[in-house]
């Protein structure tokens, strides 16, 4: 769910901040980038130097850095923001934060920045009980932020209450449950097929095609990434899934059959993106071809279309995307595939463009759907281009 995600962390003048460092070390090991805000009496707590180490950052504690002269931008760095947390909350920044005063670099970005802010208490019990302190929480609700609720155990005082500061375990998977939530396709089921399949001759030999796989493990992330519960079955590929799905590794033809008749129950959204042979040898040999004949010939026979035999099985609350790939009469073809094989979306390559294509990390695509409307998309990464398709698909969905 942090994977990309930029933070900004806040860590506030609190025992608790001792914490902060493995907060930090969690936020980057689940892939986000980490910027670190201290205010002057967090910096009593916990050194800049174990915090800038840890985020590979940077720690930013003052406007203004008089031994480098850098000026910190509490605007750019609020903007830049995906997530602001602050942990812990101290109760003087909770009520600075909910009465708009901005006296130091941290209460600064917390009024500048747009993105979702949570906060992790982390005071004394009494201090925590305070009427104060509850008005200043209920004010900072209500403006949308996102309470991470303290704990009860010993305080650094010695007693024994409410004002513990969460772990940061807890804050980790507090945010990702919400981030996980507040995604479109949580829920959904998804399939993606994807790379080239092999259709063997012999124990050495195979009819195979230029397909890298790039395109659907891109697509398949991207469903993954905006919450849907993905099966990739792929056929021999060097490409690796970037998020967490189910991956069903394949060679032939007859395989990816298989395992998408018995995966396509229950899915919601498939796209079908892998080039299938066409065509697979009629028969096997055992052995190796030695090569005695002149001239050699082999005898193929028609595989199963995949897709449009998904097309058949599919009911009305399935999503069925199909790919095409031509070299002449490319929309007609891309359109009559569309009807043929009982699509809702079908994605068209073309190899005319330069850069589209095998292998190739970008590609150019024009996509059809059911009322017959036709976008037309610019040459982009095929990560991008994976955004795009999914697009369609939440739109139409
Ligand atoms: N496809 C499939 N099973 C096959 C062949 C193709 O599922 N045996 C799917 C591909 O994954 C793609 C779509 O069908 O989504 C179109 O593939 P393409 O090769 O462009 O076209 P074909 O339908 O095979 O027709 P032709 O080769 O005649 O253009």
């Amino acid at each position: 769910m942090l994977r990309n995600k930029n933070i900004i962390l806040g860590v506030c003048g609190s025992i608790a901040a001792y914490k902060s460092a493995v907060l930090v070390r969690l936020l980057v090991k689940a892939g986000a980038n980490v910027k670190v805000i201290l205010t002057a009496d967090a910096a009593n707590f916990i050194t800049p130097l174990t915090l800038a180490t840890l985020s590979k950052n940077p720690v930013y504690t003052k406007y203004f850095e008089e031994e480098t002269g850098v000026w910190s931008n509490h605007v750019e760095l609020g903007l830049w923001a995906d997530y602001m947390i602050i942990a812990p909350a101290s109760a003087n920044t909770l009520s600075k934060m909910a009465n708009g005063i901005c006296d130091n670099l941290l209460s600064a970005v917390y009024l500048s920045a747009k993105c979702p802010v949570y906060f992790a208490p982390a005071m004394d019990l009494d201090m925590w009980k305070h009427e104060s302190t509850k008005e200043n929480v209920s004010k900072l609700l209500t403006f949308g932020n996102i309470m991470i609720a303290p704990t009860s155990g010993e305080l650094a005082s010695g007693l024994h209450g409410e004002g513990r500061m969460a772990e940061p375990e807890e804050i980790i998977s507090f945010i990702s449950a919400i981030i996980r939530k507040s995604l479109p396709l949580i829920g959904k089921k998804a399939m993606v097929t994807a790379g080239p399949t092999y259709e063997p001759i012999d124990p050495v030999r195979f009819i195979g095609n230029h397909s890298s796989g790039k395109m659907g493990f891109a697509i398949a992330d991207e469903l993954a990434r905006l919450g849907a519960e993905v099966v990739l079955i792929t056929g021999p590929t060097a490409e690796k899934n970037k998020q967490q799905l189910q991956r069903i590794d394949v060679i032939t033809a007859a395989e990816m059959l298989d395992a998408c008749t018995a995966n396509f129950k229950g899915t919601d959204i498939t796209v079908m993106s892998a080039a299938v042979a066409d065509y697979t040898p009629v028969n096997v040999a055992a052995q190796k071809i030695k090569k005695t004949e002149t001239v050699f010939q082999i005898e193929l026979k028609k595989t199963t279309d995949i897709l449009a035999q998904l097309g058949q099985l599919k009911d009305s609350n399935q999503f069925l995307v199909g790919f095409a790939l031509e070299t002449e009469n490319e929309e007609e073809h891309a359109k009559a595939k569309l009807i043929k094989k009982n699509l809702d979306l079908i994605v068209l390559n073309s190899l005319q463009d330069k850069g589209a294509g095998f292998k190739k990390d970008t590609n150019k695509i024009t996509i059809f759907n059911r009322s017959a409307d036709k976008t037309t998309y610019e040459m982009k990464s095929k990560v991008e281009v994976a955004k795009d398709i999914c697009l369609e698909i939440l739109k139409l969905i």
